[in-house]
Formats: structure tokens, sequence, C-alpha cells
């Protein structure tokens, strides 16, 4: 059996690198019937890219506001292990432990950029404010830090003191994924972080995405609807239709032999299009 169809705890839960970072137990929010997301149940190891994929409406969004600690379950929970520390169920925890998370060690790319930077500040600034959060405060290295980091998603260091609304939709997005990954989050949430863009400019993000979290090794939970994302950058799926998991596993798996009816159709859907 493939273990990461069933992860199972594992039988030396000393080893902190095989422990997961994410242990997601019955997860339930739920709007109408079917609407929202029920009984969801996974864990998330370190560096493991995890896509969520369904049609509209299956409840993609929902869960992934209910993982990041943004919206309360009705029931279930999310368990996050920080760095050398107990588990810490987010719902448990504070309010204000929660926005802290999402400041250093986690990261959220919405699908808009608009909503995840501040449009009137610089570039640098928005690529500073999370360091800053944390306590950095010498301006010359905060500047040094934005320009590398301008550099790594591509954009010329020139347009440091640049405002966001002065770039393109790319390059706001590019700037968004900087702004959320200076701080060296260990996990990343996103929701189609490609989704509002033109397929020329698509491509050159995911490009950009697959290198960084392989350079960073970060973990992701990834919402796409379309599965050449998923299939480019996650290692894992959970297929999701009417708030409920109706298959998982490993990408390639479900991609290349989808056994769910509803898998099938969503792959085949893909193939003719
Ligand atoms: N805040 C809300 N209030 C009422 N219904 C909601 C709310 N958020 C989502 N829904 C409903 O829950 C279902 C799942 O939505 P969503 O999680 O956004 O799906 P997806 O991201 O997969 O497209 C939809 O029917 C949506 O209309
Ligand atoms: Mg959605």
């Amino acid at each position: 059996m493939n273990p990461a169809l069933n992860p199972t705890p594992l039988a030396d839960e000393t080893a902190a690198s095989t422990l997961p970072l994410l242990r997601v137990n019955q997860l339930t929010r739920l709007f109408g019937h079917e609407k929202g997301c029920q009984d969801i149940s996974f864990d998330l190891y370190p560096g493991e890219v995890l896509g969520l994929v369904g049609e509209s409406g299956s409840g993609k969004s929902t869960l992934l506001s209910l993982l990041s600690g943004r919206t309360p379950p009705d029931r279930g929970s999310v368990q996050y292990r920080a760095d050398h520390a107990n588990w810490l169920d987010i719902y448990e925890a504070g309010e204000a432990r929660r926005r802290q998370l999402l400041r250093t060690e986690w990261g959220f790319v919405e699908q808009n950029p608009r909503d995840g930077l501040r449009m009137s500040v610089s570039a640098g600034a928005n690529i500073g404010e999370r360091l800053m959060a944390q306590g950095a405060r010498h301006y010359g290295q905060l500047r040094e830090t934005a320009i590398h980091w301008l550099q790594q998603v591509e954009i010329d260091a020139s347009r440091v003191d640049d405002p966001p609304r002065a770039f393109s939709g790319g390059m706001q997005q590019r700037l968004q994924i900087a702004r959320n990954l200076v701080s060296k989050p260990r996990l990343v949430f996103m929701d189609e972080p490609t989704g509002g863009l033109d397929v020329s400019v698509q491509a050159r993000i995911l490009d950009l995405l697959r290198s960084l979290v392989r350079e960073l090794d970060l973990a992701v939970i990834l919402v796409t609807h379309d599965l050449a994302v998923a299939r480019l950058l996650a290692d894992r799926l959970l297929v999701m239709r009417r708030s409920r998991v109706v298959e998982s596993g490993l990408t390639d798996q479900i991609l290349d032999d989808p056994q769910h009816p509803y898998t099938q159709l969503l792959v085949s859907s893909v193939l003719q299009a």
C-alpha cells in the first residue's frame, strides 16, 4: 500500500524530521448542505506540497481558510508543530497567536495580489514588513534583503521604491510571493496563485514557485482547479467534491490512474480541453 495514501503515525516519533508539520482531524465547516467542507483529515509533512483540487464550489477555499487559521471550524482540529515545540491546536490558541503565525512561520499567497499586498507603499516596504514584524530594524539590511528578494522573483532591483500599483499583474503576484517567502516560512498556503493571470505569465510564475519551493524546502497547501498546475507543483492531492475528499494520493498516481469516477471525469475533461 502506498504510505502517502494513508499516513499512519511513524513508530519513532522522536525523530523531528519524520513528524508531520500539520495534523488535520475531522475538520468541518458547513454553510449549507454539502456547501463548505466536512470530515477532512490528513497529515502534512515538512517540505511536502499538497494540492487541493476539485470543481468550483467543492469547498477548496473553505478548507484552506480553516487550515490557515482564518475561519474557525464547526468541529475538528488543526494542529501545527512549531520548531522544537509541542503541538499547537491553532483554534485553541488565541487569535493573536494565529495572526502571529501568519506573519512569521506561515505565508498566505492570495489569488488576487491586491489582497495580499499593500498597494500604496513601496515594493521594498512590502517585502520588509514581515522582517520588521520579526524585529528587524536595520534599514540598510532591510533594503538589501528586499533587493535580493526582488531579484529572486525576477523583478528589477531598480523597482524597489515603486509601489505595486505601478506593476503588472504578473509582477504583483511575484512581489506577493517575495513578501511571503522573505521570512522563511515553513508552511505556505496558496489559493489559485496563478488563477487570475494570462497563460504566458502563469508559466513563468509556476516555474519560479517550483524552484523556490524546492530551494526553501517549503511545505505548501495549494488550492487549484487547474490539474496542470497541480501536476507541476504538488506531490500529493486531495480531490474534493461537494465538501468531501473523494480521493487522495500521490499526484502522478491520481492523474494517471484516477480511481473515483469524479476524479476520472475531472482528469478526462482536462484532456479534452
Ligand atoms: N462565507 C460563506 N457563506 C456562505 N456560503 C459560503 C461561504 N463561503 C463559501 N460558501 C459556499 O460553500 C461552497 C464552497 O465554496 P468554496 O470553498 O469557495 O469552493 P471552491 O473554492 O472549491 O470553489 C460554495 O457553495 C459556496 O457558495
Ligand atoms: Mg476557491
